[in-house]
């Protein structure tokens, strides 16, 4: 048993609703609070010295000078499993070429399948777990990672295998998804209903046996998937048992729409939606998921944010880190920007970060400070819990716990 404190505040996210608008003044703030820790779950939450004195036989993990602990950040989505860069793309974007005069140059997702195609499992487990390490000093302690740059059976499932690879090698949770369905492969011949009808039948299985995802993801979009080749596919991925997930609305309308009618876990990217697309989020149980980070590396809008919390959806916020749109990959920094843009109360930022961005990756144990859930959080060297988007993403953690142990950074 561990007690650990005194922080100046707690902010413990607990008791707080799944869905819709939160005012500030709904959080739960403990003054001199601890944290009491056993196996990697939190015991009890509370006053640091009530606790000290119930707990008498707990070793203390003395905090000192002023510091504000929350818990440790969810990103529920990323593709952080790739080889090489994409700045060639970024400056072409910078100099005004469009999307398509940027794939015709040889850019774009493709360019990415041909990096990966030409890295080994071990060394794209290596360069995975620089940036899962990046991303834990930044207080990320799950993060949820998309194959997608293979797209062929054996290379979607070398970036499988090297997702669990690196996360035998790291304490953070690494929870993977299949994104097969990211684009039609440059090399498979037959139509996109035959290559998804190759990925049910071929790979899923596959992953399915060897336990390397428990996810499906498909990209929704004119270039990619169409909704009625989306749709059986995700019906049949469920059948299968996968969790279903969609990058949706990101350039035009349709795929938050067959998101809620699969009852996908979460609809993400969202940023083309309207007022239709955001009362169907709002009342289905599937998560929207903004990803401010690709807004910011493509020069475009925002997901609707304050619009959805306000018509009630369950609103997650992540990174969306990839070579492509969002190389980025600063998770604070983007919340902290799209809350000053979208008008996202505090609250509803750091539940998006947290218990909110667990429900999208169906993970109930964690999001929360409260006894029973996982002991990861972060703490921050300030005195108010403000201060942290305050300062847009440049207020980092000092010290951040997985399951109890401090990670070394
Ligand atoms: O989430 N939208 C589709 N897929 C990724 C981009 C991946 C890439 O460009 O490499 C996204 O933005
Ligand atoms: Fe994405």
């Amino acid at each position: 048993m561990k007690l650990i404190g005194p922080f100046t505040q707690i902010l413990s996210l607990a008791a707080l609703p799944l869905k819709g608008a939160i005012a500030d003044d709904a959080l739960q703030i403990i003054p001199n609070g601890g944290v009491l820790t056993a196996g990697g779950l939190i015991s009890a939450v509370g006053d640091f010295e009530e606790l000290r004195k119930i707990n008498g036989k707990a070793e203390i993990d003395e905090i000192s000078g002023q510091q504000v602990l929350l818990p440790g950040f969810v990103d529920c989505h990323t593709h952080l499993c790739f080889a090489g860069d994409r700045s060639k793309d970024y400056a072409m974007r910078l100099a005004g070429k469009s999307y398509l005069e940027i794939a015709h140059s040889g850019g774009g997702i493709w360019d990415s399948v041909t990096q990966i195609r030409l890295t080994s499992k071990e060394i794209l487990a290596g360069l995975l777990l620089q940036r899962v390490s990046r991303h834990a000093s930044e207080g990320v302690t799950t993060i949820e990672i998309k194959s997608g740059y293979g797209l062929k059976v054996e290379e979607e499932l070398k970036q499988l295998y090297a997702i669990k690879l690196a996360a035998a090698g790291s304490a953070i949770d690494l929870i993977p998804t299949c994104l097969a369905a990211h684009i039609l492969p440059k090399d498979f011949s037959g139509l996109a209903a035959d290559y998804l009808e190759h990925v049910l039948n071929d790979l899923l299985p596959a992953i399915k046996k060897e336990n390397l995802a428990a996810r499906a993801d498909i990209f929704i979009e004119q270039g990619a998937f169409n909704p009625t080749n989306a749709t059986d596919y995700l019906r049949a991925a469920k059948q299968m048992g996968f969790d279903v997930t969609v990058h949706a609305d990101q350039f035009t309308r349709a795929g938050s729409e067959v998101a809620v009618s699969v009852g996908a876990v979460s609809a993400d990217h969202l940023e083309a939606s309207g007022q239709k697309e955001i009362k169907r989020l709002a009342a289905s149980e599937t998560v929207a998921v903004a990803l401010p980070g690709a807004s910011l590396g493509l020069g475009i809008g925002f997901a609707p944010a304050r619009k959805l919390l306000n018509a009630g959806a369950c609103l997650a916020i992540a990174s969306d880190w990839n070579p492509g749109s969002a190389p980025m990959g600063d998770l604070l920094m983007q919340a902290s920007v799209l809350s000053v843009y979208e008008k996202l109360t505090t609250a509803e930022v750091f539940a998006g970060l947290t218990y909110r961005a667990a429900k999208a990756l169906n993970l109930h144990d964690r999001g929360s400070l409260e006894k029973g859930k996982l002991a990861d959080f972060q703490a921050y060297l300030c005195n108010d819990y403000r201060q942290i988007l305050y300062y847009q993403g440049k207020l980092k953690p000092a010290r951040v716990w997985k399951k109890g142990s401090q990670l070394n950074h």
